[in-house]
């Protein structure tokens, strides 16, 4: 058996579906420096908002595997679509070697602890939205809550082609926010790991009347209560942290310089074959 020095130097395995989970990746790794990160994204299938629950699974599955040959503490799913959709299975493969978080669970915590809110918005990928993982979570925390949840399919691809910040974003953006759907809220969740990048946008559509919460912030102080608990925060330095895409370009490379805050060098590796 492991001592307690030896198990908390173990790294962190993170996985999405391509780079957005990067946000999530870059918000634990500026809160817990210490903490050796192993990414995995799957650039091969991505987007998985627009597929079926059994392929996330069937994916899903084999990434957590391959995780595990690092021996990660933790496996923590940074996209939305599988964490609504392959949460389960994952917990039951990954079984008692590893701890596993998703994306959906600490914000709703989150969220349904703010007093003030009454109608709470979600937005995510089709996969997301379809499950309605985040308005039964959320009224199952408080069920005088009121959640309207909304697909937006476009904004991922968007954002993964370096669109924000301009005209073309915008106008998407303000398309989706002004649906009827939205109308009412007084809070939005960003339930997609590609989203924080373009809050400040939202936040300049809503010009303070909706309050926004994204998951990045949130799953990392989620990830360093959970490490505390478990006595499995490291105290060592980190080691070196790997990214690990399933299809290459140059494209990924370039976008992933706006994901993660930091130098990232990416390997191919390709669990497909
Ligand atoms: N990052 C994924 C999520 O949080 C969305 C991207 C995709 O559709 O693959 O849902």
């Amino acid at each position: 058996m492991a001592s307690k020095k030896d198990s908390s130097s173990r790294p962190l395995g993170i996985f999405d579906s391509g780079i957005g989970g990067l946000t999530v990746a870059s918000a634990v790794h500026a809160l817990l420096p210490n903490e050796t990160i192993i990414y995995f994204g799957d650039t091969t299938h991505l987007p998985y908002g627009d597929k079926s629950p059994e392929a996330i699974k069937k994916w899903s599955l084999v990434i957590s595997e391959f995780l595990l040959t690092f021996d990660c503490k933790m496996v923590i799913i940074a996209c939305n679509s599988i964490s609504s959709v392959a949460f389960e299975v994952v917990k039951k493969l990954v079984g008692t070697r590893a701890i596993v978080v998703n994306v959906i669970d600490p914000v709703v915590a989150y969220v349904s602890a703010q007093n003030t809110l009454k109608n709470v918005g979600v937005i995510g990928t089709k996969a997301t939205i379809r499950t309605d993982m985040y308005a039964k979570k959320l009224k199952e925390k408080k069920n005088k809550l009121t959640v309207s949840s909304l697909a937006t399919p476009l904004l991922a691809p968007m954002i993964e082609e370096g669109f924000f910040n301009n005209k073309i974003s915008k106008t998407i953006i303000n398309d989706y926010l002004s649906r009827p759907k939205l109308a009412k809220i007084d809070s939005l969740i960003l339930g997609c790991t590609h989203y924080p990048l373009i809050r400040a946008e939202m936040e300049q559509y809503y010009k303070g009347r909706v309050v926004i919460f994204d998951s990045a912030q949130i799953v990392a102080h989620h990830v360093q209560w959970l490490l505390d608990e478990h006595h499995l925060l490291n105290s060592g330095k980190a080691k070196k942290h790997r990214f690990y895409i399933s299809d290459f370009t140059p494209a990924f490379e370039q976008s992933t310089k706006i994901f993660f805050k930091g130098k990232v060098s990416l390997e191919q590796k390709n669990l497909w074959k």
